[in-house]
């Protein structure tokens, strides 16, 4: 199995994929939609995928998400055999450890922001001042302190997925997985989103994965993975993206889930 990873050669990636292969359908009718996927990715990195339509990106960001299991090869999270593990246990890694961001928004209308934010806490059994205090914050740190008690239809795209990515980082996850975040937006809204992730990735040491078609887009990242044919083409360092200061480990997650902004100014 293979050990080649792009990422990480200092001890346990976050993630590593080694020949994960993806086949949907029986038969003659069966579709290789991944060929042998080999990568790995540490804490802290910020990367891109891309690669033409019907490449496989979807595909492996579902496998990463706990939403599909490869047909074979090994998927591991922190060195522990993902595609091994039971449904429920699957279930218990998407909820404690991934957090999701998609091109859709995917925000439940006639509910506010703050509550949209809270409903992953909410699902963990935490209490009401715990959740509140929490959302309140994921919601400041992707700039929409004084939002709190609107409704997705009261804000603009941009400010939505603001609330998607909140909602995914209020349960301190260990990476963002975003496929297409900016695929909904105009190019401004989808450069200010690329400027909160870049500055989640390097102030707050944040681990992003992100799917998009935009090269614009891309040059936020500092890897960029592409993929053809359902085989990772090409894995390279995106040295501009680097020039960014390096990321602090081990800041936003904790400080989410505790700064309460007590002050409940409101
Ligand atoms: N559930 C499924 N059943 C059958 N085929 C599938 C399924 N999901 C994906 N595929 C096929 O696998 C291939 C890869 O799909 P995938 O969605 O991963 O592409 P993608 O790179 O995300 O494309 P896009 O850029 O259009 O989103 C495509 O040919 C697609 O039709
Ligand atoms: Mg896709």
């Amino acid at each position: 199995m293979t050990d080649a990873s792009a990422g990480g050669d200092s001890g346990t990636a976050l993630i590593q994929l080694a020949g994960v292969i993806k086949t949907f359908g029986q038969g003659q009718a069966a579709f290789q939609a991944l060929r042998g996927v080999d990568f790995a990715i540490d804490e802290g990195e910020f990367v891109a995928i891309m690669g033409p339509s019907g490449s496989g990106k979807s595909t492996v960001m579902n496998i990463l998400g706990c939403l599909d299991i490869p047909t074979a090869g090994a998927y591991l999270f922190r060195g522990v055999h993902v595609e091994r593990l039971s449904r429920n246990q699957r279930a218990l890694l998407r909820r404690n450890y991934l957090g999701f961001v998609f091109q859709g928004f995917n925000l439940l209308g006639r509910t506010t922001a703050l509550e949209n934010v809270e409903l992953p806490l909410l699902y963990r059994g935490e209490t009401a001042s715990a959740r509140h205090a929490a959302a309140r914050a994921a919601l400041e740190s992707v700039g929409l302190k004084g939002w709190e008690t609107h409704g997705p239809s009261e804000l603009s795209g941009g400010q939505q997925q603001r609330v998607a990515i909140a909602r995914a980082l209020v349960t301190d996850p260990a990476i963002l997985l975003a496929d297409e975040p900016t695929g909904n937006l105009d190019s401004r809204t989808s450069r200010e989103i690329m400027e909160l992730l870049g500055a989640l990735n390097r102030d707050k040491g944040i681990t992003i994965l992100m799917v998009t078609h935009e090269p614009d887009m891309a040059a936020y990242a500092k890897r960029i993975i592409r993929f053809v044919d359902g085989r990772v083409e090409s894995d390279v360092r995106n040295a501009h993206a680097q020039a960014l200061a390096p990321p602090e480990r081990g800041q936003l997650p904790a400080s989410l889930a505790q700064s309460a902004p007590n002050g409940g100014r409101d």
